[in-house]
């Protein structure tokens, strides 16, 4: 207490409220730290270090480790922040049973002395690892039943059983690491934030549907018979109106959900960093944001970016058949459908003739030595995606004309043509070079894919880290059908005016910027339209009749006809972010409670069936009844 009584500010009398309210928080923090260490515990176990040698300390954890080294038990005690070695001898008999009693997992309470470890006896790999406890009393707050797998030599165990019993699994020090990163991740953010002027407000879950792309999560409403809410895919076009509202800068860590497809960076229910702002433009917008993650990487991972480039997704499709380009992997894709249109060889004049394909190359240096299976297992590879073939020439000695080219190709293709493909590739002797013809989807999507690959594969990464923004986003792209969808969502502002937009929507490009970070999508936002008349262009072009822009979104162009400000945001994925500062190779790593593959909790088993009267309430009949669990 008296510490506490120490780190006391006066509030001086007359000080503005709010300044009060902050220095009053800043105190009251302060208090509940110093409340949290000394109502049991008074140290972290992976808190305890040479400086405390001598001093009296008590420990609250979990028993991780027991071992009975004739005739002295150690204990090592695990908390959040690490783990404390105890050792027990039995000159406190009462003490040294009970420490001989305890399990794997016992909640315990160890009160005892720090003291160095002997010379020799340190752990490197623990950060107490200096030190000991003598342990003099030791209490059992509860006991555990062996638990489902084993904490202190942990092998891989199905992640099946590992989310099952989550509250286990996230015992374990790499978890809790993790966990623990997140929260600096978000601290750090808020500070950002609230430091530029930016509002944290809620926007409500229960609400219509946002269209961001993915299916709704629906929920029945007891109350309006046959009427249902979504649950946001985001908080788009809350944040809008907030703008409209006059708020100026908001941001909200939002939790969103998509019923779609799940994949390693993809959950059904994610948080975003969720931002927008009025009256700046896309430069600027980009500028706070990149900021904000210079800031947090050089804070949590003292790690220091430059300006971030900047690539139009056109450049971007081109040159890396992505828009969400690793810059890390140094190899590129090259067209070259001008040097095979008259070529006698189906699979790429076609192609090469066709304004909707490419032809394109892709050169892997050094790459010619590899056999012809692991060829095979490329061709495999890019058929993930479509194409139908990889063809490919193996550069052994140039000089030698097509003599030193090894390919199933060559023959087709007239010398000269071959080689200002290959100048223009900067094939060297020792290179091998790929080859996509198709639709031009399809070639961007394989090849871009394959250098991802080829990029591991063959080590050939630059950098560790390659942050980046992709602007000048097409507006809309087209569906196999022939329809257009807006590539981004529906609210996002054209380059160019309404009637451009309207006599040519295919060509639009729009104010929207992606932050890319080592070939994942970290973010996007755009400039939004504040214009009604450009919004009902943009329904329109969507193919979204009067009718249907009233029903769903009448709320919005209502806000739009009264005084709407120019604004524009984005919104950051949390958990990819997260992901990517932690090295996690999965989504589910980075989130305390997540879902399944197949989108459930096997921990709480939802869904659940839920009962007659419940559904009877909701006015559901269900067309089948799940069977009896
Ligand atoms: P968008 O749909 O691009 O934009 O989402 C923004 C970011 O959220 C992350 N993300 C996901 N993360 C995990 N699981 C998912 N299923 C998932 N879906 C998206 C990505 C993505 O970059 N309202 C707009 C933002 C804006 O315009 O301001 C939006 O939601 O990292
Ligand atoms: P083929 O004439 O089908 O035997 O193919 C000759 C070479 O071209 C093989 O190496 C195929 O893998 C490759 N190939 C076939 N279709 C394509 C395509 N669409 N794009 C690139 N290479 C292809």
């Amino acid at each position: 207490m008296l510490q506490l009584q120490k780190n006391r500010v006066n509030l001086p009398p007359g000080m503005a409220p709010d300044k009060r309210a902050a220095l009053h928080a800043a105190q009251r923090i302060e208090d509940s730290r110093e409340a949290i260490t000394t109502m049991m515990r008074s140290h972290y176990c992976g808190q305890l270090n040479e400086s405390l040698d001598g001093q009296e300390i008590t420990l609250c954890g979990w028993v991780h480790r027991r071992r009975d080294h004739g005739g002295v038990i150690f204990l090592d005690i695990r908390d959040r922040e690490g783990l404390a070695q105890v050792v027990f001898d039995p000159d406190r008999a009462e003490t040294f049973a009970a420490a001989d009693r305890v399990r794997s997992e016992y909640v315990v309470k160890i009160t005892g002395k720090v003291r160095l470890r002997p010379a020799g006896a340190g752990n490197a790999n623990m950060a107490s690892g200096a030190i000991e406890v003598l342990g003099y009393a030791l209490e059992v707050l509860n006991e555990a039943e062996t638990p489902p797998f084993p904490l202190n030599e942990y092998t891989d165990v199905g992640e099946e059983t590992r989310l099952r019993y989550r509250f286990i699994d996230l015992r374990r020090p790499e978890m809790a690491a993790k966990l623990k990163l997140r929260s600096s991740i978000t601290t750090s953010i808020r500070r950002y934030l609230d430091e530029n002027g930016f509002l944290d407000v809620e926007t409500p879950i229960l609400t219509r549907a946002t269209p961001e792309g993915a299916r709704d999560y629906l929920v029945p409403s007891r109350t309006h018979a046959g009427s249902f809410f979504a649950l946001p895919q985001s908080p788009q076009l809350f944040k809008q109106l907030l703008m409209v509202a006059g708020f100026d800068r908001y941001y909200q860590i939002a939790k969103c959900f998509r019923d779609e497809d799940l994949r390693a960076d993809r959950q059904p229910e994610f948080t975003q960093i969720d931002i927008e702002t009025s009256f700046l433009d896309e430069a600027d917008i980009m500028g706070i944001t990149e900021k904000m993650i210079r800031q947090l990487f050089k804070e949590v991972l003292n790690v220091e970016f430059a300006d971030f480039p900047h690539m139009t997704f056109a450049e971007a499709m081109r040159r890396y058949g992505s828009d969400k380009p690793d810059l890390r992997i140094p190899l590129e894709l090259v067209d070259v459908a001008d040097q095979l249109q008259s070529v006698d060889f189906k699979v790429f004049s076609g192609p090469a003739n066709d304004p909707k394909s490419r032809v394109a190359a892709l050169r892997v240096p050094g790459g010619a030595s590899m056999p012809r299976s692991r060829i095979d297992e490329y061709t495999k590879f890019v058929g993930i995606y479509g194409a139908r073939g990889l063809a490919y020439i193996k550069v052994n000695q140039r000089a030698n004309g097509v003599e030193g080219l090894q390919s199933p190709i060559v023959k087709n293709i007239p010398l000269d043509n071959l080689n200002v493909i290959l100048d223009r590739v900067g094939a060297v002797d020792g290179d091998i070079v790929f080859f996509g013809a198709d639709k031009a989807k399809i070639v961007s999507e394989a090849l871009g894919a394959l250098r991802i690959k080829l990029g591991h594969d063959f080590n050939l990464l630059t950098c560790e880290w390659a942050p980046m923004w992709v602007v000048d986003f097409p507006m809309f792209e087209e569906s196999d059908d022939g329809s257009l969808t807006s590539l981004h969502h529906p609210f996002t502002s054209p380059s160019c005016s309404a009637a451009e937009l309207e006599a040519n929507p295919a060509v639009a490009l729009s104010r929207a910027y992606d932050m890319v970070l080592n070939g994942t999508e970290l973010g996007g936002g755009s400039i939004r339209i504040h214009d009604k008349g450009m919004q009902q262009a943009v329904f329109r072009v969507l193919g979204i009749s009067e009718d249907e822009q009233q029903e769903k979104f009448g709320f919005l162009l209502d806000a739009l006809k009264y005084g709407a400000p120019p604004h524009g945001g984005l919104a950051f994925g949390l958990d990819r972010l997260v992901m990517l500062m932690t090295g996690a190779q999965s989504i589910r790593e980075v989130i305390a409670f997540p879902k399944t593959q197949s989108a459930a909790c096997v921990m709480t088993q939802a869904p659940g069936v839920v009962d007659a009267k419940a559904l009877r309430e909701l006015h559901i009949r269900l067309r089948e009844q799940p069977k009896a669990e």
